[in-house]
């Protein structure tokens, strides 16, 4: 399978800062890749490079072989990198379906009346459908999860990134999402997915990797990454 997306020692930060070190990896189209790894190893700043929140400082970043690691982050959208945040984003004086079409149109590039009709089409997908008129900054986490998500899928990606989709839900809420997201793979997305949730890691992914202080420490078949010496060693807190 082709590559849609790869890292090639990518050297990045904020400011003096440096948080990702040498990371090295590539996603193979159709694949869910998930990532896992303690808090603030740079798993997030990972995705801001992959989105162009920041540049790097060095290293390669291909999207479907193109470099594109300074390209400004509405272009990466326009070319099919979508994203959903950590702690949703929503524009909270507007209404559910108004966020969507906004992805829709200005993430998308659609006509308004296209936009509409896919914003409408991901709403009833995301089961959002029946508080399309709701205020966003009224909805529970939950649903502001479900509105990350339905607005990362109206922008039309082919690649979708996940950060933390789940965190702070309730265990059959985030079952919830977890279905909706694994629901993605059969829609023919290619997934980059942050989560700690070791079991969803284990089942949902096609492959997993493990990160520490800004680096890819072990990556493969999730089951032999989650059993691996390394991968114990950082979850007991042990010095790697
Ligand atoms: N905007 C920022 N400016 C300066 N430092 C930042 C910024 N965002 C994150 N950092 C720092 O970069 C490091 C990596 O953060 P990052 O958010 O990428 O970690 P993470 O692996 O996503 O962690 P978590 O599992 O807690 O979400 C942390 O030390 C964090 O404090
Ligand atoms: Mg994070």
């Amino acid at each position: 399978m082709e590559d849609m997306i790869s890292f090639e020692n990518i050297i990045a930060g904020y400011g003096c800062t440096r948080i990702l070190d040498n990371l090295s990896f590539s996603v193979s189209e159709g694949e869910v890749f998930g990532v896992i790894g303690p808090n603030g190893c740079g798993k997030t700043t990972m995705l801001n490079v992959l989105t162009g929140s920041i540049y790097p400082i060095s290293g390669s970043l291909l999207f479907k072989g193109r470099e594109i690691g300074t390209l400004a982050s509405h272009k990466r959208c326009r070319l099919g990198i979508g994203r959903t945040w950590q702690i949703p984003r929503p524009f909270a004086g507007m209404t559910v379906y108004e966020n969507v079409l906004t992805s829709s149109v200005h993430g998308a590039g659609l006509s308004m009346e296209q936009g509409a009709e896919k914003a409408g089409g991901v709403l009833d997908e995301i089961g959002l459908a029946d508080k399309k008129d709701t205020l966003s900054g009224e909805l529970t986490l939950l649903d502001r999860k479900r509105l990350e998500l339905a607005r990362a899928m109206a922008s039309d990606p082919s690649v979708l990134l996940l950060d933390e989709a789940a965190a702070g839900l309730t265990e059959n809420e985030a079952k919830e999402i977890m279905s909706l997201v694994g629901s993605l793979k059969e829609k023919h997305y290619t997934v980059i997915w942050i989560e700690h949730n070791i079991e969803t890691m284990l089942n949902a992914t096609d492959r997993l990797m493990c990160m520490a202080e800004g680096r890819n420490v072990i990556c493969g078949d999730p089951g032999e990454v989650m059993e691996s010496e390394i991968v114990e060693e950082l979850y007991l807190g042990k010095d790697i």
